[in-house]
């Protein structure tokens, strides 16, 4: 399997963008790894480095094939220099009006063949597709955390995505070597709109007096995941849930999707899990 697309832009170097470059790279394609902000862009760079040098020493991968990876991935601040991309997969902050910024730039910037996707995990893609003047050639592409490991990658398809746009990305996704699902543009797509009331469902048994531990450990070992949900959700991040969790009750309207109490009192704390080094569990940083 082959790709028509070469070089891939990434816009946004947090632990998704990061992880999205790291693939990116790794199944050969010329990747640029942007983002405005200096420190966030080197953190991102650091981390993939990191990431390959482990799987290196862990005997995973080739010295060779880590550091061909490392060659194709190219940071940079200004959106300008992703004039050359054939397609930019944004990763910013989930908000629309700074994503919509984005595309604006985005579709001065790019040539008019490239595709744009995003990687959101909530909000409409139509909508933002509709912020652009090619939306044709705009699609979701919403991958899993940690990118590198995750098998799965969501396509979404927009009320105006062409067919030839969603072909060339299932293609793409194939070469990264990851399997895609077709989801519709609805609210938390397949696997936020099951996994994220599940893992609020956790925060009320542990705001009822469950321990945290105990509900893990049950949900570890009675199904097999490999992270207990409260894990989960310190590994996603408290405030990215209790946005997703805010898009499904305001969207699709139902009570069953009210974001815990308890959720939003952490997020309130600034508690959001790992990368603060506070969530349900605490870390050292
Ligand atoms: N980034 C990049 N690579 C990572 C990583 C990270 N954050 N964490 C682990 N890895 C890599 C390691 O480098 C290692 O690679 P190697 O085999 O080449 O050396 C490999 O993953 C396995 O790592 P470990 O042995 O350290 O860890 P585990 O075996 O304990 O697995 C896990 C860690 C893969 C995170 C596993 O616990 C898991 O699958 N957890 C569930 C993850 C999940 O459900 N993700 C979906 C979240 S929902 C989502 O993303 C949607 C969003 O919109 C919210």
């Amino acid at each position: 399997m082959t790709s028509k697309l070469k070089t891939i832009g990434v816009v946004g170097a947090g632990q998704m963008g990061a992880g999205i470059a790291q693939v990116c790279a790794a199944a050969g394609f010329t990747t640029l790894l942007s983002d405005k902000d200096a420190a966030s862009l080197k953190r991102g760079a650091d981390f993939i480095a990191t990431t390959l040098s482990k799987s290196v020493k862990k005997g995973n991968l080739a010295a060779e094939a880590s550091a061909a990876t490392l060659k194709r991935i190219r940071s940079v601040r200004d959106l300008n220099e992703l004039a050359g991309a054939d397609l930019v997969i944004e990763a910013v902050v989930e908000n629309f009006d700074i994503k919509a910024g984005l595309f604006k730039e985005l579709d001065r910037v790019l040539p008019p063949h490239a595709l744009i996707a995003s990687n959101t995990s909530s909000i409409s893609v139509t909508k933002m597709a509709a912020a652009t003047s090619r939306p044709d050639r705009f699609i979701g592409v919403h991958f899993m955390n940690p990118v590198p490991v995750m098998a799965l990658v969501e396509l979404i398809k927009g009320l105006q995505t062409s067919n030839e746009t969603f072909v060339t990305i299932s293609e793409f996704v194939k070469v990264l070597g990851k399997t895609s699902v077709l989801a519709i543009d609805s609210p938390g797509f397949i696997v936020n709109r099951i996994l994220v009331p599940m893992v609020n469902e956790a925060i009320y048994l542990l705001q009822e007096g469950v321990k945290a531990e105990d509900i893990d450990t049950a949900m570890k070992l009675g199904t097999n995941q490999p992270m207990g949900p409260l894990t989960l959700a310190d590994f996603v991040g408290l405030d990215t849930l209790l946005y997703i969790l805010q898009v499904l009750h305001r969207e699709l309207g139902e009570d069953k999707y009210r974001p815990c109490p308890l959720l939003v009192k952490y997020v309130e704390a600034g508690w959001f899990g790992k990368k603060t080094g506070r969530g349900f569990y605490t870390y050292s940083r």
